[in-house]
């Protein structure tokens, strides 16, 4: 919703100095014919206009893509991407959520990312950044043990407390207080609901409870930690 929202105001604010502003500003100059065309001042500052952006890929995920691929091959490789995401403590995102969010936005197969993935991928992260902030309640910058149960229990996961300290001490900081970045807060959720729908699959009942063969719970584990 957003991006297509800016995109809008953004082409709106270039027509309205393209044309209505442009205008002036060529008259202003004592001219008939303007020194420089509309188009120029539609294009100056119009970010369709900074590279050729592939169909479907967000305008802001692609400038931030030309910054991400620092050696302009085209694609993002693991290590460009640890260096692009930070947390709210500017410490980089950890290598499980990294290779987890590759494995999800790595559509050719390649381990890497190229810029229709990356576009997804940066959605992605837009949506989880503005869910923490959101669930960010006390506004430390990281998610307390309270926190999570709100934001999962809001996001419709019954979880005990006893679960949730679980959690918190697996992917938290070594603490007696643990709390969780931006990363861990991403890779805990996506993980949480990538296994949710694995037993879904099997709860064909929604009574919260599921028959599962041996075999059949080692391929859910394979196939949907991610
Ligand atoms: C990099 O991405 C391009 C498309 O942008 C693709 O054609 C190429 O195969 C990729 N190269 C590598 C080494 O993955
Ligand atoms: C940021 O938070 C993480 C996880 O809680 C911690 O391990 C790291 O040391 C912190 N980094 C900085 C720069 O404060
Ligand atoms: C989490 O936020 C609390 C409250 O601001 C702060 O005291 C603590 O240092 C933060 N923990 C980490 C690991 O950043």
């Amino acid at each position: 919703m957003l991006p297509t929202k800016s995109l809008l105001l953004i082409s709106i604010l270039h027509l309205y100095y393209g044309f209505v502003k442009g205008i002036p500003y060529a008259e202003k100059r004592g001219g008939g014919s303007p020194d420089l065309p509309n188009w120029f001042f539609l294009c100056a500052f119009s970010v369709p206009c900074t590279g050729n952006i592939p169909t479907g890929v967000d305008p802001e995920a692609f400038s931030w893509f030309q910054s991400v691929d620092a050696d302009r091959s085209g694609n993002i490789t693991f290590k460009e991407l640890k260096q692009a995401l930070v947390n709210t403590n500017w410490s980089t995102f950890n290598d499980e959520t990294c290779v987890m969010m590759i494995n999800m936005f790595d559509k050719t197969g390649t381990g890497k990312i190229d810029v229709f993935g990356f576009s997804a991928l940066w959605r992605f992260v837009q949506q989880w950044k503005t869910m923490f902030h959101q669930f960010d309640r006390d506004r430390s910058g990281n998610i307390s043990h309270g926190e999570l149960h709100q934001a999962l229990s809001q996001m419709g996961y019954t979880l005990s407390p006893q679960l949730i300290q679980l959690i918190m001490a697996r992917y938290g900081q070594r603490s007696a207080n643990p709390t969780l970045q931006l990363d861990r807060f991403i890779q805990v959720c996506t993980q949480l609901q990538s296994m949710t729908e694995a037993f879904r699959e099997k709860d064909t009942g929604r009574s919260g409870n599921a028959r599962l063969s041996y075999e059949d719970f080692l391929t859910m584990t394979a196939t949907r930690l991610i």
